[in-house]
């Protein structure tokens, strides 16, 4: 009877043994999860951190000075300045020379006008001889004051934000949406 009573103890030794790894295996998986999941919530600001900037607009958040108020009192027809701007695209930031257009509108206040048509975005000069602005890429026409003429572009040059600051003309220069009826800013 003796040998018996030693292999009963064996068997009931192994299966408590076998529950035992069984607890530590189990145990084991949920620290693994836990500690993946709480890994994984850290790591979601850092990558967004990261990766913002691949995501974001191309922006431009500057104002650029036209020069003194005072120089464009006797403006008479448009007047390009070339304006520098700087872009953050990604981690990249760039320094870009713009053309824009000084011009009056009709109660003879100063306005700022983007030279990008609002077609399909070539850069539109003004004519002296035909007295317009005029887009060589597909013909369409704008007055003084950038309103449209003719043509397909679906509305006038676009305006852009100025202010005055010490007696100097400001501008904020943006992009809008091509093909639209409305301007409507995309960076
Ligand atoms: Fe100016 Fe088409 S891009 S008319």
């Amino acid at each position: 009877m003796e040998p018996e009573t030693s292999t009963e103890n064996e068997v009931e030794q192994g299966s408590k043994e076998a529950v035992l790894t069984a607890r530590r295996s189990f145990v084991g998986i949920l620290v693994g999860v836990g500690t993946a999941a709480v890994g994984a919530l850290l790591a979601v600001p850092l990558v967004r951190f990261a990766l913002y900037p691949l995501f974001a607009r191309a922006t431009n958040t500057g104002l650029s000075d036209l020069g003194s108020v005072d120089s464009f009192s006797n403006l008479s027809a448009p007047l390009q300045k070339m304006i520098s701007i700087s872009q953050r695209d990604g981690w990249r930031e760039s320094v870009s020379e713009k053309p824009v257009y000084v011009v009056k509108d009709a109660q003879g206040r100063l306005k700022v006008l983007s030279t990008v048509c609002p077609h399909l975005g070539c850069e539109v000069p003004w004519n002296t001889q035909k007295q317009q602005f005029f887009c060589p890429c597909h013909g369409s026409a704008f007055a003084a004051d950038g309103t449209r003429i003719a043509g397909p572009t679906p509305r006038g040059l676009d305006s852009l934000d100025t202010t005055v600051q010490n007696g100097h003309l400001m501008v904020r220069y943006q992009y809008f949406r091509q093909l639209v009826p409305d301007k409507e800013v995309v960076g």
